[in-house]
């Protein structure tokens, strides 16, 4: 299997059992077993400086989270996720930002 870099930032702080994924099984045709179709082409994640990725997140392939970011436990996260953006859910959402008085 050919895997795609996943860059984690500086001050990068996971729960336990976050899963990173770069790829998936193929299953386009249907006429061949899934297991032996391969897998699809790698797509690799990025994860930005000082985030948090709380227990049991799931990283789909191909996700960039921002700086700053708060992942809340049991997210399954994908596409681009916003600088300092409080994501929860699957599929994770962006509900809020971190802000602090200091930062106005
Ligand atoms: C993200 C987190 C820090 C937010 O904490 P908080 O600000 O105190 O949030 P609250 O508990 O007040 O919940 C606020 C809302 O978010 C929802 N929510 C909180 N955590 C959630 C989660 N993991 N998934 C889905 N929804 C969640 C709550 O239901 C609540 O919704 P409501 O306003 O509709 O009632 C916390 O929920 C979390 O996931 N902590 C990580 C725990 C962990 O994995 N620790 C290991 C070390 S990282």
């Amino acid at each position: 299997m050919v895997q795609s870099p996943t860059t984690i930032g500086d001050d990068v702080v996971m729960g336990p059992d976050v899963m990173i994924f770069t790829n998936s099984l193929s299953f386009f045709s249907t006429q061949v077993p899934m297991i032996e179709q391969g897998y699809t082409k790698p797509a690799g994640v990025i994860i930005g400086d000082d985030v948090m990725i709380s227990s049991r997140s799931i990283i789909l392939p191909g996700t960039k989270i921002g700086k700053g970011v708060v992942i809340a436990a049991g997210s399954v996260v994908r596409g681009k996720i916003p600088d300092y953006s409080i994501v929860m859910g699957n599929p994770a959402k962006v509900v809020g930002r971190r802000n602090h008085p200091e930062d106005n």
